[in-house]
């Protein structure tokens, strides 16, 4: 049977650990998709970086970026540069030539989502991106499938792997910001200027990308009021502590009377709050809907193959839709231009 082809563009992190879980599943993939799915180019800039990684046969690494949107067998172009510039001329051009795209950039995604899955729709093919909050968890197609029927009312959570791994170590091992810092970076967690991540811009990201999806309106990244971690010291988490408090960096979206409130800041939560247990570089959403009552979702929320198994999981979505040709099916952001949020935007 023809594979599927699928071009990577970027090689850090979480490309990485995508191209690793499909080659090592790569005989349930194909089974699960009615399809095998071949990576035949990776786009990097360059190659040398790479040379110690030996790839299969029918894999290249290509510098220039070109060479992928030229290939007309490549369908599927996964998106793990970052980024909003060049990722996004990269995702407009590749929709705009009708290839579906994943991406785990929730930077793009909470500055253009709309504006983009309008561009998948109208050139019919896929835009996904369940990799871009909460990395592993998946949390996207839950909310805009299985939780499609709930009126929800409120979603709190840990969105943040890096500062809750910086946040974690610093309570539990007394170890210093800087250092747990550095020890997230080494680890693949953080950003690549991890002041998103710590000054909380991140989970304020995240949580319009999910807040969107929850409450059925156009919710931007400015909406969202920003605290991050950085004002937190070692006199701040004893004090919590001392009374049975945990500092934790929550992002939180609840309808009001007066509307919707969206707010990332960190909070002292008791020690027994199921969200206190969230630990290292996990994640959790806590989800209340008029159906539902509520619901929890716990896991990786950063790192290599996490992150990867979310990408994957779309890009397999995508290639069954491919082969049944469904490409290009409404997806979450896809509301009505009257249902804009009453931010006035
Ligand atoms: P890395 O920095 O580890 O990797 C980025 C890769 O993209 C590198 O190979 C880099 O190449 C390449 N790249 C960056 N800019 C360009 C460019 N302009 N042209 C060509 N190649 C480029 O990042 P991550 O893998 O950690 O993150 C990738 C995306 O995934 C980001 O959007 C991030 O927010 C998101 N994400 C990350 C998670 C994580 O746990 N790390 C979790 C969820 C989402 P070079 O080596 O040349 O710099
Ligand atoms: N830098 C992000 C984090 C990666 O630490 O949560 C996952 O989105």
């Amino acid at each position: 049977m023809e594979s599927i082809k699928v071009a990577l563009l970027g090689f850090g992190t979480v490309g990485q650990g995508t191209f690793e879980l499909l080659v090592k599943n790569g005989d349930l993939i194909a089974n699960r998709v009615g399809a095998p799915l071949q990576v035949t180019k990776i786009y990097v800039r360059n190659k040398a970086k790479y040379s110690h990684i030996a790839l299969p046969e029918g894999t290249q690494f290509v510098e220039s970026v070109e060479d992928v949107f030229t290939d007309p067998t490549i369908q599927v172009v996964v998106e793990v540069m970052g980024g909003t510039t060049f990722a996004r001329e990269c995702v407009e051009k590749a929709l705009t030539l009708g290839k579906s795209v994943v991406t785990a950039n929730k930077d793009l995604l909470a500055e253009a989502g709309p504006f983009l899955l309008d561009l998948a729709a109208k050139h019919k093919v896929d835009l996904r991106y369940e990799a871009s909050v909460l990395g592993g968890i998946p949390i996207i197609r839950t909310l805009y499938e299985s939780l499609a029927g709930n009126r929800i009312t409120e979603i709190v959570g840990i969105l943040n792997g890096t500062t809750n791994f910086i946040l974690s170590n610093m309570t539990e091992k007394g170890a210093g910001y800087q250092e747990v810092l550095a020890e997230a970076q080494a680890l693949g967690y953080a950003e690549a200027d991890p002041t998103a991540d710590v000054e909380g811009l991140d989970a304020a990201r995240k949580l319009a990308i999910l807040s969107s999806i929850a409450f059925n309106r156009r919710i931007f990244f400015e909406d969202v009021s920003v605290e991050g971690i950085t004002k937190i010291d070692a006199t701040d988490i004893a004090f919590g502590k001392e009374f049975g408090y945990t500092i934790k960096l929550l992002g939180i979206a609840k309808e009001t009377k007066k509307g919707l409130s969206l707010n990332v800041h960190p909070s002292f939560i008791s020690s027994d709050h199921p969200l206190a247990s969230v630990r290292g570089s996990y994640n959790a959403l806590y989800v209340k809907g008029n159906g539902i009552d509520d619901a929890m979702f716990y896991g990786r929320g950063a790192g290599s193959l996490p992150t990867g198994s979310s990408i994957v999981g779309d890009v397999m979505e995508v290639a069954k839709n491919i082969r049944t040709h469904h490409l290009g099916a409404l997806q979450p952001f896809y509301f009505s231009e009257k249902n804009l949020y009453a931010s006035g935007k």
